[in-house]
Order: C-alpha cells, then sequence, then structure tokens
C-alpha cells in the first residue's frame, strides 16, 4: 500500500482516499475479480431501506452524451438481509460504508441503530435520491428537514455519519450548514442531478419512471463547483463525487476541498477504473514532490 495515499477520515483508517459510489459498486464483492479492495478507502455499498425494495418498473437507465440517467427507485435486499448474509461476508474484505434511505425521520433513525455494529465504518444518509416519491429527495431540499435526520441518525448510532447532498436545490451550502450544525460527522456530494428524456418516435420518456438522475463525465463541472463552495462554509470533511473517472479529476475534487473522492459511473465503463486512478494519482504525487494526499487537500488557488 503507497504511503502517499494513506489517509484517515472521521476515525476511519483508509488505505487511499478513493472510494466507490453508493449504487454502482454492488457490495463491493461483485468487484474482487477486478479490483484490490483492500487499496480503496471505503466501498459505499447500495442504498439498504427497512424493507426490500424491487425498485421502479420499466427502463431504468439511459446513456446520454457523456454520461447516464438512472431511476433504479432504490432497489435493495433491505436491511435484515444485509445485516444477516451480506455484512458477514464482506465486512473483512473493505470499509464498509452504509447507505441509507428512510421515509420518515425515524425509520432513518432506526436504520442508524440497526447499523450500530461491528464491520460498519460509517453510515451515509441518502436524503438526495431523486427516483422514488416516498423517501429521499424531500428531506434533501429541505434544510430544517435534513437537519431533522442527521441528528435521528446521530442519536441514533456511535459511527460516523455522512449526510449525502442533493445537487437539485438554489443552495447547496445552506444545506451543508444545517446539517453541520445538527451533528454531521461528514459530507458527500453530489448525487445526481435530475433529468430526462424524451424518445422522439414513440414520444414517450425513455425512462419507466419520466426522469431519472443524471451522472458521468457530464455533471462533473458541477459536482467540483458545489464541493469549492461547501468546502469554504463547513469544516467537517467532504467526500467528492459526480464524474469522477481519472486520477485528474480526483485531483481537481481534492484542491476544491474534498478529503477523499468516490468514484460511481466509471466503474460501468471499466470495472477496474479505481485501480488505475490509485496508481495515477501516486505518480502525480510523486512528480509534484508531496509525502501525503493531505498536502493538496483545498489548495485551490484563488
Ligand atoms: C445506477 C446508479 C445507482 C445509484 N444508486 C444510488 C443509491 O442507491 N444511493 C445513493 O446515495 N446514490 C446512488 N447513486 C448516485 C451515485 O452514488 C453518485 O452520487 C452519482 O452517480 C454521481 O457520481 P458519478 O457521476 O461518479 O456516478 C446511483 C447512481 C447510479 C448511476
Amino acid at each position: 500500500m503507497s504511503e502517499l495515499l494513506k489517509t484517515e477520515i472521521c476515525g476511519i483508517k483508509m488505505n487511499s482516499p478513493i472510494c466507490t459510489a453508493s449504487g454502482t459498486f454492488g457490495f463491493g464483492e461483485e468487484f474482487e475479480n477486478f479490483v484490490d479492495l483492500k487499496k480503496l478507502g471505503g466501498v459505499v455499498v447500495k442504498c439498504i431501506t427497512l424493507k426490500p425494495r424491487a425498485g421502479n418498473a420499466g427502463v431504468r437507465i439511459t446513456e446520454t452524451p457523456a454520461g447516464m440517467l438512472n431511476s433504479i427507485g432504490l432497489e435493495n435486499p433491505g436491511i435484515e438481509k444485509f445485516l444477516s448474509e451480506i455484512l458477514p461476508r464482506i465486512k473483512n474484505k473493505m470499509n464498509v460504508i452504509v447507505n441509507i434511505s428512510g421515509s420518515s425521520v425515524e425509520e432513518y433513525g432506526e436504520l442508524a441503530k440497526l447499523l450500530d455494529v461491528d464491520g460498519v465504518a460509517a453510515i451515509e444518509l441518502n436524503i438526495s435520491c431523486p427516483n422514488v416519491r416516498d423517501s429521499g429527495i424531500i428531506f434533501g431540499t429541505n434544510s430544517k428537514a435534513a437537519a431533522e435526520v442527521t441528528q435521528a441518525a446521530k442519536n441514533s448510532t456511535s459511527k460516523p455519519v455522512i449526510v449525502k447532498l442533493s445537487p437539485n436545490v438554489t443552495d447547496i451550502t445552506e444545506i451543508a450548514r444545517e446539517i453541520e450544525f445538527a451533528g454531521a460527522d461528514m459530507i458527500s456530494m453530489i448525487n445526481t442531478l435530475m433529468g430526462m428524456e424524451i424518445n422522439i418516435e414513440t414520444w414517450q420518456p425513455t425512462l419507466g419512471n419520466i426522469t431519472g438522475g443524471l451522472s458521468g463525465r457530464a455533471v462533473k463541472p458541477v459536482a467540483l463547483r458545489m464541493v469549492y463552495q461547501v468546502s469554504q462554509t463547513v469544516k467537517i470533511p467532504i467526500i467528492g463525487m459526480g464524474g469522477i473517472s481519472s486520477a485528474e479529476d480526483a485531483v481537481e475534487f481534492f484542491l476544491a476541498g474534498a478529503s477523499a473522492v468516490s468514484v460511481g459511473t466509471a466503474n460501468f465503463l471499466n470495472p477496474s477504473v479505481t485501480m488505475k486512478i490509485y496508481d495515477d494519482l501516486e505518480k502525480y504525487l510523486q512528480r509534484k514532490n508531496f509525502s501525503n494526499i493531505k498536502e493538496i487537500i483545498g489548495k485551490v488557488k484563488i
């Protein structure tokens, strides 16, 4: 493991600041043949809810120029199966960060409590999913609701609580400020940007859900701008994501103020892309004569 890339965030020891984004990397184990999981800072597993969910009907993914639109709708096996079957299998292989979504403040608290167990490195609150009607985004676009969810989770677990922010808001710094005040340990950002595509032959939306979340290279400048703005506003660490597919992309996020990064859509194009980012990031730091990644965080020259 490279000493240049080792880092620690909120007490979580990471072999690199490179994580994988929820919903794009399964439960990590599916990628074992492509990735040395120990080289990742953490794997943020697919969103878990109290009850299993089948997800949305119809077409759920479509490719766009420089990205993709998805409306998966939080398909997952539910917390019970995750705790009894999946977590025991994966917990010693990687830092497991569990992304959760609830349809009420109480549900977030309940999930956080159930996840206060050995093998969970941190809990990420998905308050920003644009693809389900009964949960998620309502908390992520209202700063009071976001703060309540944060407090409910914090009061129910000893694990670090990461709050994942939605870009589908007018002022992302307002919500960041509120959730920091409410006790969040970390922020991750951004979730997908709400988008749409229409088939001009059938005149129907491509996605069964009508709208979906845009991710991939197209969103990178928006994500980077938001990470920069939030890093100027809060003191808690930020895990930056949105369109990262190379070490160069990642460096931009570190300079903008992210303490770690997550790779999402790029995993679909190349399942071992995080290993290339790992190698190239190490080379970048060597070329620039730095001895650790922490030395470049927030160092953008304005
Ligand atoms: C197919 C797919 C499924 C996703 N599922 C989740 C999810 O369950 N929970 C969540 O917080 N974010 C989810 N996301 C959002 C990603 O974690 C990430 O925030 C977003 O895609 C931006 O990063 P990227 O451009 O590198 O993909 C999903 C994204 C995609 C493309």
